[in-house]
Formats: C-alpha cells, structure tokens, sequence
C-alpha cells in the first residue's frame, strides 16, 4: 500500500515511455485498488493542454486495460506543466504544484536525468520525496558513480528507486518461489551439476524509431548490463533469508561482485552483430545503418552476447552465456539451466537426447524441464520428455509492479546503487574492447537467427 505520496510528477511525460509504459502500468496499479490516492503531474518540453495532456493519459491507461473508476477519476484531474527539468527555477514552480509529499519519475535520458539532478540539488525538497529513475543508469561505470554520488546528498538511498521493469515480470519474480520453495532444486544448484547457463533475450523488434536512445546504448548496454545481469543475479544468488528489499539485493549484489567476463578475456568471451536489410513476418526492414537517425561511425550493435563467470564455491567453472539482440528470426526469450550429464550411462541403453535442462521462458510464461526416460517401444532407448507448466499471470505489467514499489517506497524491486555500479563494471572490459575494435562486428540480415558463423543459440 503506498504511505504518503501526494504527487506523482512524471518528467519527460509526453515522451515515448510514459506513453507506451509508464501510464499503462500507473493505470493498472491505480485500478487494482493497491495504491493509495495521489495526485498526476506531467512535467514536459512540449507545449501541452491540459485537456490534451487528460486525453493522452487515459488512452494509454485505455491501453492496458485500465478503464475502472479509480484510473478514469485519476485521468480525470490529472494536470501537465511544460518545464525544463534541468532549470532550477522551472524545478521550484513544479514543486509549488505538488501536494503532500512528491515522487518524482525520471522518464529521461541519463543525459537529462544527470542535468535534472544537479539543478536539484539546489532547490530545497520537501522531506519524504522520493526518486524514480529510469534505466539506463549512467552511460559508463563513471558516470554511475557520480550520479549515486550526487542523488544521496539530495534524498537517502532508501527513497532512490532506480527502475529495472525486468525485476518486476512476473516469472521473473516467480524465480524466487521456484528456487526457493521447493526443496529439489538447491541441493543440485551449483557447479556440481550444472553445465552451464544460458540467459537469451531475442527479439522480432527492430529499432522501432528509438535511434535517439538505442544508436548509443546497443544490445549490450540496453539489455545485458541492466536487465539481463539482474536476471542472472536472481537465478544464481545464494537463498536470502527473506525477501525483503536488504536480503534479496544483498544476495543479488553478492552475486554481482562475483562476477567477471570469462576467462577474463573480453576479445573470447564476447560477440557483437548488427543486422542488414532483411524481412520480418513480411515486413521489409532496413539495415541498422540505414534506419532514420542512425549514425553508423556509433558502431552499435544489435546482438551481442558475452559469458560471464560468477566466482565463488557455488559456480566456479560455469559459464553464464547472455544474449540479446534485434530484429531476429523469432522471439526467444528464456533462462536455459542445462545440467551435467549423468556420469555413467548403464551399458546397454542406445539413444542419447543430452542432458536434463530447466528452461524457464520468459514470455510466454512458462517453464519446461526436459528430462530423459525409457522411450516408447524399445523400453531400452533413451528419449526426451518435457515437463512443462505456465506460470500463473502477474496482476500487473512490469511498471505497475516497479512503480508500487515507488509509491509505497518499498526498494524490494529497486536496484540498489552498488548493484547498478557493479552491472557496469562487469561489462567494462567488453565496452573497453569493442570500442577498440577488438572484437569484430559481424551481421545478420534482420529477420534471420544471426550471424551465420555463430553457434545457434542453445536449444
Ligand atoms: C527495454 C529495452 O528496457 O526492454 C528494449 O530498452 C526492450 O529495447 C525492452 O525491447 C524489452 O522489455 P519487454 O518488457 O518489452 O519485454
């Protein structure tokens, strides 16, 4: 239940994001009856009616389904102030529009965030406000630093929340009740038993007119330093003692610090594709290159895959493999656990189907362990079985979860600052090799399942 919030301001509210995320989530959360009452103010560069600006609110609420009594009335007084966030002065009028205690949502650029926030720090806030801040957080490990540096002399690091919607999916979460509440699958979590780990994130998506964003980020930085890490955090923590916000990123952050690339070798550990013009489900797209805003002396990519090794007793050896790209073949987003094979196959059986994996997909929402039995006819053949459940649906998209958690003020879904510093220093030496051109860019014409000299991504 939120405590205490009066004013949600949402800053780069007439940006892509708030329309297409931020506001379906808000709608959902406000909906379902789990967030207290507060007030809605969009703060933007654009020039924006506040009938207009009431209009585009309750469509995207529309969009997620959010068109109950309680999202239409939040719709129905919402208010919009055209500001420069990065202006102390514009800063002041927004806060004068507040009442009750403010949240203030950074739906901005690291590099309008970072302006936002030292203006910030010379306005007096009012005690109990609290900070929402988008990924990406920082643009390297440096700048990282410097923006936790400055955002805890403005508020406490328990009223940051620095937002990674992967952390609020559903089967995301749902790892944590698979892990932990079911006693079969800890004593064989480790790197005894298991072979390896693969995190894939494929998407059909192109660029979807975000040059802006992405032409600086690229796969490894949009995908893998955030979400996927965070993701890897949860499935190879050690079991906290609760779930509570201390425990469950104290056992992430643990996992993050154990953390390097593999082998140590950025050049081996790491690969990097950018798509050519190709067609998917009969849409023509462009090369990467050639898509509106795209600067090709960026060198971005879309896919990039790097194995990462966590160095501790549990997984000593086990190569964690992340991998996502753009404008692939089909979606494929799922955590592969694959295991050892067992260490001697009675003589006598014929069949060799490899070893059992636990594949917990991530849309849909399901979960499949493939297993090895007697197969059909000749009881003395091995085959494949797949044992395979959904998940049960969340309440809530991502951002409703993420942005309950702001408005209670309960971190448990926030990255912790150190954890944000550690996902950046872990990709360091990929961003540091690729930028010298160590390793090579290959391609893939979009539409297609990647570079052809690269393996396929494990089935
Ligand atoms: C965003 C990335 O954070 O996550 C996008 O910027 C990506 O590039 C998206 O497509 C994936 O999230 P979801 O919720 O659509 O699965």
């Amino acid at each position: 239940m939120t405590k205490g919030i009066g004013t949600l301001v949402i800053f780069g509210a007439g940006g892509d994001l708030a329309k297409r995320l931020l506001l379906p989530g808000l709608g959902q959360l406000v909906d379902s009856g789990r967030s207290k009452d507060f007030v809605l103010l969009g703060v933007g560069q654009e020039s924006l009616s506040t009938a207009a600006w009431r209009k585009r609110v309750e469509t995207s609420f529309a969009s997620s389904g959010a068109t109950g009594a309680r999202a239409r009335a939040l719709a129905a007084k919402t208010e919009y102030l055209k500001a420069d966030v990065t202006n102390k002065d514009d800063l002041e009028k927004i806060l004068a529009r507040c009442t009750g205690t403010p949240a203030f949502y950074f739906a901005l650029p690291p590099r309008i965030t970072i302006a936002a926030c030292t203006a910030l720090a010379k306005v007096e806030l009012p005690d109990g406000t609290v900070f929402g801040l988008e990924k990406p957080f920082g643009t390297d490990l440096k700048s990282a630093e410097a923006l936790n540096r400055q955002l805890v002399k403005i508020v406490p690091e328990n009223r940051i929340h620095r937002v990674d919607h992967f952390l609020g999916k559903s089967t995301v979460l749902n790892l944590l009740g698979l892990r932990f509440a079911n006693r079969i699958f800890e004593p064989v979590w480790n790197a005894n038993n298991i072979e390896s780990v693969d995190i894939i994130f494929d998407e059909q998506l192109g660029l979807e007119g975000r040059a802006g964003y992405y032409d600086h980020a690229g796969a490894l930085v949009d995908m893998i330093q955030s979400h996927l890490l965070l993701v890897m955090a949860l499935v190879a923590m050690e079991p906290p003692s609760s779930i509570g916000a201390d425990d469950l990123r104290g056992s992430m952050a643990q996992v993050l610090r154990a953390t390097t690339v593999f082998g140590d070798d950025a050049k081996t550990a790491s690969k990097r594709a950018r798509y050519t013009a190709g067609t998917i489900k009969g849409k023509k797209l462009p090369a990467y290159v050639r898509e509106p805003g795209v600067d090709p002396k960026n060198a971005t990519e879309t896919l990039a895959e790097v194995t990462f090794t966590v160095d501790n007793w549990r997984w000593a050896g086990v190569p964690f493999r992340l991998r996502s790209g753009k404008a692939l073949a089909a979606v494929r987003k799922e955590i592969i656990v694959t295991f050892k094979d067992v260490p001697h196959l009675p003589n006598g059986f014929t069949g060799k189907p490899g070893p059992a994996a636990l594949r917990i997909s991530l849309s849909p929402d399901d979960i499949h362990l493939d297993l090895n039995i007697n197969g059909q006819g000749d009881p003395f053949t091995i085959d494949r079985v797949v044992l395979s459940t959904q998940f049960g649906a969340g309440e809530l998209e991502p951002y409703g979860e993420v942005l309950s958690g702001m408005l209670s003020n309960d971190p448990i879904l926030s990255v912790r600052g150190d954890e944000i510093e550690e996902c950046w220093r872990i990709v360091a030496p990929v961003l540091a090799a690729w930028q010298k051109n160590a390793v090579t860019m290959d391609s893939y014409p979009a539409g297609s399942v990647g570079p052809k000299a690269w393996k396929p991504a494990k089935i």
